[in-house]
């Protein structure tokens, strides 16, 4: 298998409102990131990834481009961008950027001059439809509620957008469009970036009559239409338009945030020879994910994509981004086991194949907030589900509770950075609350303590760079199906063999038979605890082991390394 830099590295994920901010307006910005480098450097990432900094009226904090060859002010400026992408490169961190051209904002000039009239210059750069009936083209729902069809009397149609009405989708199928996004990837490349993560790519693509969506229709009166959409065969090859175009800059990584229909199809998303991405992030909404997750499932999801090796796949692996919950509150527990279950979670990210992607905040194991009111929160996903759900018939205490369990929010309070006023994040009002577990919970704490969280994932970071069975070891999964609490596996990779087990749970259990005389694993999570102690797994235990195979008389046994 031909080897890329991104594989070796992890992926430190920035949300920049929510990070620094140096000028005190309360939001985050790139100088405030420039503060930080050293933070990165420490830590030991090798990439950094930006949520969206260019202009943007911010229904979609920053979802929602305005301008895609620009920073917003707010951030800084393209000068800032340049003395930061130095800072990383000069500290050997590379630079990738979120890219989100499913859709741009409406106030992007390009919208403004589609709308304008049928017969302008840009008149084919959005998706436009003629009345039906006198009404909304077809019955597709957008994202977030309602029609995804919004009228413009200039030109007596309608737009699409899949998500807000303040994001109306790009037309992939106009060639002049396409080149324009192409030629712009190229621009940010000539610039310094190293790769980029590209937003809701899977329906570039649709279907030119726009039938009816199949399936009951929301509260709304509207049919969610995503799934039906996703990975059409012309959004496959304008994926493959951009590599088309990145080729020549060499190792250009490009991460897709895709929603597959199964594995054959993710294949075709990331198998080499398809050159379309280097690795997908799967998108999975939130609140089907709470109801149906179970780590045993995790795992069993782990060894089926495994088997992409076939192909030369390679993963994303990531529990956390801006927008999911905690991973700690998400997953495992963020009460009495919190520290323990932090480290748990790290250690199975760190052990698995793929390129760990680590979202700011999580390696000080950052919660979810819980604010008093709705008014509180400030994401258009929390808002929107609240009132779907009210207008489902959910009480409105009840629809806030549930709102608040899966509220994007919860990942995008400010970084945690020290005890002082706002957790040293801004000297300003922040733009959202501050978690009020910062004096507990807190960068400059754990960087202090060699058993923090923090530590910990310090030195995950450095074992996986040091030991390439981590990184390109063959992967087995080996659980016990009655203990479906504990998880084991092994990396393999020539003579070596590591061996890995988490307790996922807040029960002790036992370390299954043929591995309980194991001594002292090389890292374990409950050093705090007094540590791994032979055969037995205290809640949330998580350890690893380099194991030597010998083999005397036909018996194979396992002994530490
Ligand atoms: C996925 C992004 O991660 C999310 O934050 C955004 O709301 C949607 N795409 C729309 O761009």
């Amino acid at each position: 298998m031909k080897k890329h830099w991104w594989q070796e590295g992890v992926v430190y994920q920035i949300y920049p409102r929510s990070f620094q901010d140096s000028n005190a307006d309360g939001v985050g910005d790139l100088r405030g990131i420039l503060d930080r480098v050293d933070y990165l450097s420490d830590l030991g990432v090798t990439a950094v990834w930006l949520s969206p900094v260019y202009p943007s009226p911010n229904v979609d904090n920053g979802y929602d481009v305005a301008d895609y060859q620009c920073i917003a002010p707010q951030f800084g400026t393209l000068q800032d961008w340049d003395a930061l992408c130095a800072a990383l490169h000069a500290r050997g961190i590379r630079v990738i950027m979120d890219w989100v051209v499913n859709h741009s904002s409406d106030e992007h000039p390009w919208f403004a001059e589609s709308a304008a009239s049928r017969e302008n210059a840009k008149a084919d750069y959005y998706i436009w439809r003629d009345p039906v009936n006198g009404g909304v083209p077809n019955n597709w729902r957008s994202c977030w509620g309602g029609s995804a069809w919004e009228y413009v009397p200039a030109r007596g149609q309608y737009y699409l957008h899949l998500f807000s009405k303040k994001q109306p989708d790009l037309n992939w199928a106009c060639a002049e469009m396409r080149e324009k996004i192409y030629d712009m990837m190229e621009w940010w490349v000539q610039r310094g970036v190293d790769g980029f993560r590209v937003d809701a790519i899977s329906y570039l693509d649709k279907p030119a009559d726009f039938p009816d969506a199949a399936g009951e229709a929301e509260s709304d009166g509207y049919v969610l239409c995503m799934n039906q959409l996703t990975g059409r065969e012309k959004t496959h090859v304008y994926i493959h338009g951009m590599q088309q175009r990145l080729k020549k800059y060499g190792d250009v990584l490009m991460i897709g945030e895709v929603v597959a229909r199964d594995q054959a199809h993710m294949r075709r998303y990331i198998a080499p020879q398809c050159e379309e991405f280097s690795m997908a992030i799967p998108f999975v909404p939130p609140i089907v994910e709470i109801n149906t997750w179970s780590p045993a499932a995790l795992l069993r999801r782990v060894a089926q994509d495994w088997s992409q090796t076939d192909c030369g796949a390679w993963w994303a692996r990531f529990l956390s981004n801006h927008d999911k919950p905690r991973q700690v509150s998400l997953y495992a527990n963020d009460g009495e086991y919190w520290e323990q279950s932090a480290k748990m979670l790290a250690a199975f990210l760190y052990t698995l194949p793929g390129t760990p992607f680590l979202y700011q905040g999580e390696e000080l194991g950052m919660t979810n907030v819980s604010y008093a009111a709705l008014e509180d929160y400030d994401d258009i996903d929390t808002k929107t589900f609240f009132e779907s759900l009210v207008l489902g018939g959910t009480s409105r205490q009840e629809a806030f509770a549930l709102a608040k369990k899966v509220s994007r929010d919860n990942a995008r309070t400010p970084m945690q950075w020290d005890e002082s006023p706002n957790a040293g994040f801004s000297a300003g009002t922040p733009w959202l609350g501050v978690n009020p577990n910062y004096r507990r919970i807190n960068a400059r704490a754990q960087r202090k303590d060699p058993l923090s969280v923090w530590s910990f994932y310090r030195r995950l970071i450095a074992l996986r760079k040091e030991n390439p069975a981590l990184i390109y070891g063959d992967f087995t999964p080996l659980c016990d199906p009655a203990q479906e609490d504990v998880l084991l596996y092994t990396r393999s990779f020539g003579q070596e063999t590591w061996l890995v087990v988490h307790n996922w749970s807040a029960l002790p259990h036992n370390m299954p038979e043929e591995f309980a005389g194991l001594g002292q694993p090389l890292l374990s999570g409950s050093e705090r605890q007094g540590g791994y102690t032979a055969g037995k797994l205290r809640p949330y235990e998580t350890a690893i082991w380099k194991l030597k195979i010998s083999q005397k008389n036909d018996e194979i046994s396992m002994i530490t390394a």
